[in-house]
């Protein structure tokens, strides 16, 4: 039974691992700090609609794990358009993730609307998460290049 139980594991291991890099976009997105040791480290992500298109909402969606539980914090978004910074906002971390999040798994989604994303071309987004002592948990990179909406829609 033990040997059974194990054999389960792995396997869901593998499979986990399996979907990780298959849907996986990681080299899009780098830590702030290579060096640092974060509490939240990403495993993937993806946007939402991929391509991500200009003047339409986007949402990205975040997978990652935390050592530590989460109960509240803020997010910091700044978003950078062709290496110039044009956008900072601070959002309530439990609008982000379902909170309390334990430690472990977790999935945070951000939407982003206009007029952010305003101009085709390619984007950084950088979102450090705070607790609620305002200890930093992560700071990530994401890079992403939106399209043209009048382009995807007429081809
Ligand atoms: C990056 O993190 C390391 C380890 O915590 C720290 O020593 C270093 O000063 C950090 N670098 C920057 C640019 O903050
Ligand atoms: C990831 O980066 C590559 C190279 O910059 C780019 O071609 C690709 O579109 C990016 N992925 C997303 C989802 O934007
Ligand atoms: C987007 O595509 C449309 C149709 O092909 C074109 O007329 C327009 O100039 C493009 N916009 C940009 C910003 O490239």
């Amino acid at each position: 039974m033990e040997i059974l139980a194990q054999f389960n594991i792995i396997l869901v291991l593998f499979f986990t691992v399996f979907l990780l890099s298959a849907c996986n976009q990681a080299e899009n997105v780098t830590y702030c700090n290579d060096s640092r040791h974060y509490i939240v480290n990403v495993l993937s992500f993806e946007v939402s609609p991929d391509p991500m298109l200009v003047g339409r909402p986007a949402t990205i969606i975040i997978s990652a794990s935390t050592s530590q539980p989460i109960s509240d914090g803020k997010a910091v978004i700044d978003v950078s358009f062709l290496g110039l910074h044009v956008h900072t906002e601070t959002r309530d971390l439990c609008e982000e993730v379902s909170c309390p999040v334990a430690a472990g798994n977790f999935v945070l989604s951000h939407s982003q609307t206009l007029p952010v994303f305003r101009k085709q071309g390619s984007y950084t987004l950088q979102m450090t998460l705070h607790d609620e002592n305002n200890l930093e948990l992560t700071c990530i990179r994401i890079k992403f290049i939106i399209g043209n909406a009048s382009f995807a829609s007429n081809s």
